[in-house]
């Protein structure tokens, strides 16, 4: 069990943004990164994808768990790597969820499509050549993002679709709105 800090923005943020690398040959490293990822997303306790950059690792590389719909409700599925990922179509924009385990506490809604199809390779190196709809397309939207340094927060149409979630007096999540900018970037 390898369980990685993951960098925090806006602490980290120059790690956060820095743009990642395409993965080469040498598989040992790879596995072990991929490795990393799945102990370090499931140490977290809602985390449902994850990428390099955020472990401090500058490697295309990122950790999703595609899910399904049970009930009208959205599941995760068992995680999946996704070597140097490239998206060769995208489609279906519109607002969905998200949030980050760079941001604890900090959810938003994103605009971002939700056809996606995604090639690359495989944790065991093989070619891959993927669809995803929905929610999956909007999770491995968020992680691709991550490899460019692009964070959730820069997909959001205006300041008052980002929220923090906390317990109020009778023991209800409730929404707080982020109204402070300098809260989270002064470039925001
Ligand atoms: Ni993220």
């Amino acid at each position: 069990m390898a369980v990685r800090e993951i960098m925090i923005y806006p602490e980290q943020k120059a790690e956060l943004r820095r743009k990642s690398d395409p993965v080469m040959g040498n598989k040992r490293p790879v596995r072990r990164l991929i490795r990393d990822l799945k102990d370090t997303l499931q140490a977290s306790s809602d985390g449902i994808g994850l990428a390099a950059p955020q472990i401090n690792v500058h490697q295309r590389v990122v950790i999703v768990c595609p899910g399904s719909e049970k009930d009208g409700q959205w599941e995760a599925g068992p995680p999946v790597a996704l070597i140097n990922p490239q998206i060769v179509e995208a489609s279906d924009e519109g607002k969905d969820f998200d949030g980050c385990l760079s941001f604890p506490g900090l959810y938003g809604e994103t605009i971002r499509p939700h056809h996606l199809r995604v090639t690359g390779l495989d944790e065991e190196g093989q070619p891959i050549d993927r669809v995803f709809e929905g929610f999956n397309a909007v999770l491995v939207h968020h992680e691709i993002d991550h490899l460019d340094g692009v964070l959730f927060i820069d997909r959001i149409e205006k300041l008052e679709d980002l929220y923090r979630l906390t317990v109020n007096a009778d023991g209800e999540l409730v929404r707080v709105p982020v109204s402070d900018k300098l809260q989270l970037d002064s470039s925001l």
